[in-house]
């Protein structure tokens, strides 16, 4: 991560730098990493992504009786939840939300970047009826210029989502999708086990991963 002070965005949480983490993440950079292996490591990091954003939802407390008879002073999760993921790529992520958050209501936005211009383009929106009553996981492994993001955090809000109930989890980002992103949307919070330097002339992130969506899908 060149030129960007992390502490400015108490928005952001980057996933802890363990060895482990740092394995998972050199193995899916690796332009030689075959895609089985992608895609199986590309998962355990979303998993953990998403372990770590369940921690931004609200808890209340609640008290259990043990099989030892004595009473546990515990907590339980409150308010609704749905996902929503930025076709194609973010769709990589719904696995994982499924497995931690059963029957979740997962939604759709469709959104592809102008291979020439790398601006985004929306073609399709599909979300849960009650959305504005829910916190929403926003789905979607790279934020690059924040350009897609942006659109799909605008979907979110046109539906009446409020901002600081949205809470997006992504894999790799870099400096400038980050600003981008937080500068229109201040109130959301962002999850990410990578922050990266710089984007390329073809508004991919450096070092990065390359495509991800043709790496996972294979397409
Ligand atoms: C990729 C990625 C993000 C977007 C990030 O999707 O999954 O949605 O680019 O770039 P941005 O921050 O500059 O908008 P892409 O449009 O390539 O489609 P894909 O999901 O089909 O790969
Ligand atoms: N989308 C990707 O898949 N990778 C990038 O580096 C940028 C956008």
């Amino acid at each position: 991560m060149k030129n960007f002070n992390l502490k400015k965005y108490p928005q952001i949480t980057v996933l802890e730098t363990t060895p482990q983490l740092e394995v998972l993440l050199t193995i899916i950079r690796d332009k030689k990493t075959r895609r089985n292996d992608f895609i199986f490591y590309s998962d355990r990091i979303i998993r953990l992504l998403v372990e770590k954003g369940l921690n931004f939802l609200p808890v209340r407390k609640k008290d259990v009786l043990t099989p030892t008879g004595a009473k546990y002073k515990g907590k339980k999760f409150v308010g609704k939840i749905c996902a929503v993921s930025i076709v194609r790529a973010g769709e990589s992520m719904e696995k994982a939300i499924r497995e931690v958050c059963k029957k979740i209501r997962i939604g759709k936005i469709l959104i592809q970047r102008n291979e020439k211009t790398a601006k985004p383009i929306l073609f399709y929106t599909k979300l849960p009826k009650d959305i504005s009553k829910r916190y929403v996981f926003l789905l979607d492994p790279m934020l690059a210029t924040g350009g897609s993001a942006s659109v799909a955090i605008r979907v979110l809000k046109e539906a009446g989502v409020k901002e600081k109930k949205i809470i997006f989890l992504n894999l790799v980002s870099c400096p400038q999708g980050l600003k981008n992103v937080l500068k229109k949307f201040p109130k959301i919070k962002i999850v990410t086990a990578a922050i990266d330097n710089y984007l390329n002339k073809k508004a991919f992130i450096v070092p990065g991963l390359g495509d991800f969506g043709d790496r996972y899908f294979g397409t």
